[in-house]
């Protein structure tokens, strides 16, 4: 690319005015590959455009977030939730992505203690006081996502629960505490990680977190566990998910023979999971749905 063409990053400015500096930069480190460390490719990097593409799909998928507090009480089936996620989504122009992704049937995930994620709503499956929930959505907004999703304690729950569930968000916290330009994606992970470990607690590594923005799903593969210095590289303009699946017992994790999507724990216990979208900016991480 030569400095006056437009930029690669669909900007509209010159190269020379936008990523030149960033592309010399990456062009002078030199990746360790036996440490996994990777260049970012040029389409998971967004413009100021796309940026505020997803904040504007962020807006709306916190508010459905929100919408969950007010509805996720004892009693209520977890259909009721899903349509209501759907109705306000769909109201404001915005699509709910989880429905049809892959067959998936709902427009949102709900996962009720041993469910690890991808639970599937039904009108069969009713809150109860005690119960930790996880709802994960994802709302497409004039083509660009935002992915996140938030624990629901119902009720009174047990201290163990709530202590699960309260270590889980401080996982994602560290990470994105530990996501910044320049440094590599192996710090977030094992931010997260060792957070979970020293509280006595596993890590489901066969699920991550991922790029996201411009699609649902992008590179990079995001795992909770990790070395520090490892993995891709994290630059200003990449947008991604950290959402930690934190287990009470064994990490080992299923996907139900029928349903093809629930995911339980293996040994039955609880599992909590949250997760942010973030944007990688030039002095560390901004969370962009939450
Ligand atoms: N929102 C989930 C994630 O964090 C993906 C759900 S895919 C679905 O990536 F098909 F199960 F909805
Ligand atoms: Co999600
Ligand atoms: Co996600």
């Amino acid at each position: 690319m030569n400095r006056n063409d437009l930029c690669w990053c669909g900007s509209g400015k010159k190269y020379k005015k936008c990523h030149m500096d960033y592309d010399e930069r990456i062009d002078e480190i030199k990746f360790n590959v036996l440490k996994g460390q990777c260049r970012p490719p040029h389409h998971i990097i967004n413009n100021e455009q796309d940026i505020a593409g997803i904040r504007a799909a962020a807006v709306i998928n916190d508010a459905a977030l929100d919408l969950m507090e007010e509805m996720a009480k004892p009693g209520v089936d977890t259909a009721t939730l899903d349509h209501a996620v759907y109705e306000f989504l769909t109201e404001r122009g915005a699509v709910p992505a989880d429905l049809n992704f892959e067959g998936y049937p709902k427009s949102v995930c709900i996962s009720i203690n041993n469910v690890v994620c991808h639970g599937i709503p039904s009108k069969k499956t009713i809150l109860k006081e005690g119960d930790i929930v996880n709802i994960d959505m994802t709302t497409k907004y004039n083509g660009y996502f935002a992915d996140a999703s938030r624990m629901y304690m119902i009720g009174e729950v047990s201290e163990e629960a709530a202590r699960l569930v309260r270590v889980t968000r401080e996982c994602m916290m560290k990470g994105i505490e530990a996501a910044k330009p320049w440094h590599f994606l192996g710090d977030v992970s094992a931010a997260c990680g060792n957070h979970a470990h020293a509280n006595g607690y596993t890590v489901v590594t066969d699920l991550g977190g991922h790029g996201v923005g411009k699609k649902f799903h992008c590179e990079p593969f995001v795992p909770h566990v990790g070395e520090p210095g490892t993995g891709m590289l994290l630059v200003p303009g990449m947008t991604l998910t950290v959402e930690p699946m934190i287990n009470q017992g064994s990490s080992k994790v299923y996907t139900d023979s029928k349903d093809k999507w629930t995911v339980r724990t293996r040994d039955g216990k609880l599992s909590a999971q949250w997760e942010n979208t973030i944007l990688i900016t030039e002095t560390g991480a901004e969370v962009i749905s939450s």
